[in-house]
């Protein structure tokens, strides 16, 4: 329980600070750390990290269905930082039953959870078995319907392993799309070329297409689904509330 304060108390203080400042508390709390890397968000991290303390470890999972742009931008990043990434791929078995009984675009039919839950919820199960800490490159403002209340630090309750606790950190809560973007051309930093094709919010090739003017970022995600649906697993704990 006082275990539980002290985590709200570190939050409230962190919500106050920068970036920056956060992921340097993170890196001298932790050593087995590591962001949980794929869109714009992430590389911002991984840019200020690396200059933090070189040698972050970042993991990015490939869910066999990103775009052809994804997968190139994957490999400027790993190259621009001269990071060690670890690609995490689906168990081949899962994939290969759901895709032989169902299809292979059965999420339109039965929503993203099963084809997710292979594709990515599984691989960062596993993955997150192996840490202490993850960081992503969560807003507040992606989502009003469910990312607009996360914490700066959080105890993920759901991928810790059985009697330990695992750490989640989100250093970018409170910037807007605007900071972050601000801070990818500040820096010259490498960005997936999809975003200048009207693509904000980028997930798997099928799941995802760009939005219009006035759309939220989020509408081009899983855009046959309800707007409070709108999470795949790997943040489960923004929707058990
Ligand atoms: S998602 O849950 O809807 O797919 P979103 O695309 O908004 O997530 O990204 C939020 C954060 O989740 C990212 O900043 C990143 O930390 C993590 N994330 C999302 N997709 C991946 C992926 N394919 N590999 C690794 N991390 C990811
Ligand atoms: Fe499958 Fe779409 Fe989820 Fe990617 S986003 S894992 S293709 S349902």
């Amino acid at each position: 329980m006082s275990e539980a304060l002290t985590l709200v108390d570190i939050d409230k203080k962190l919500q106050e600070s920068s970036p920056q400042e956060i992921l340097s508390y993170a890196l001298e709390q932790f050593d087995n750390i590591a962001v949980s890397f794929s869109g714009a968000e992430d590389v911002v991290l991984v840019d200020m990290a690396s200059k933090i303390k070189p040698g972050i470890k970042v993991f990015c999972l490939d869910t066999g269905r990103l775009h052809a742009e994804t997968y190139s931008f994957i490999e400027k990043v790993r190259q621009h930082y001269n990071i060690s990434l670890d690609i995490l791929f689906p168990e081949a078995e899962a994939v290969q039953k759901l895709v032989n009984e169902k299809g292979l675009f059965s999420f339109y039919e039965d929503t993203h959870s099963e084809c997710c839950g292979i594709r990515k919820v599984g691989p960062l199960r596993k993955k997150l078995l192996t840490l202490d800490a993850w960081v992503t490159g969560q807003r507040k403002d992606q989502s009003p319907g469910t990312r607009a209340a996360i914490p700066v630090i959080q105890h993920d309750r759901v991928f810790s392993r059985p009697g330990e606790t695992l750490t989640k950190f989100n250093p970018l809560v409170n910037w807007t799309s605007q900071q972050v973007w601000r801070y990818i051309r500040d820096n010259e930093i490498p960005y997936n070329p999809l975003h200048d094709r009207g693509f904000i919010s980028i997930g798997c090739e099928p799941c995802t297409r760009p939005v219009g003017p006035g759309q939220h970022e989020r509408e081009g995600r899983w855009w046959w689904e309800e707007a409070t649906k709108k999470e795949c697993g790997l943040h489960q704990s923004n929707v058990d509330k």
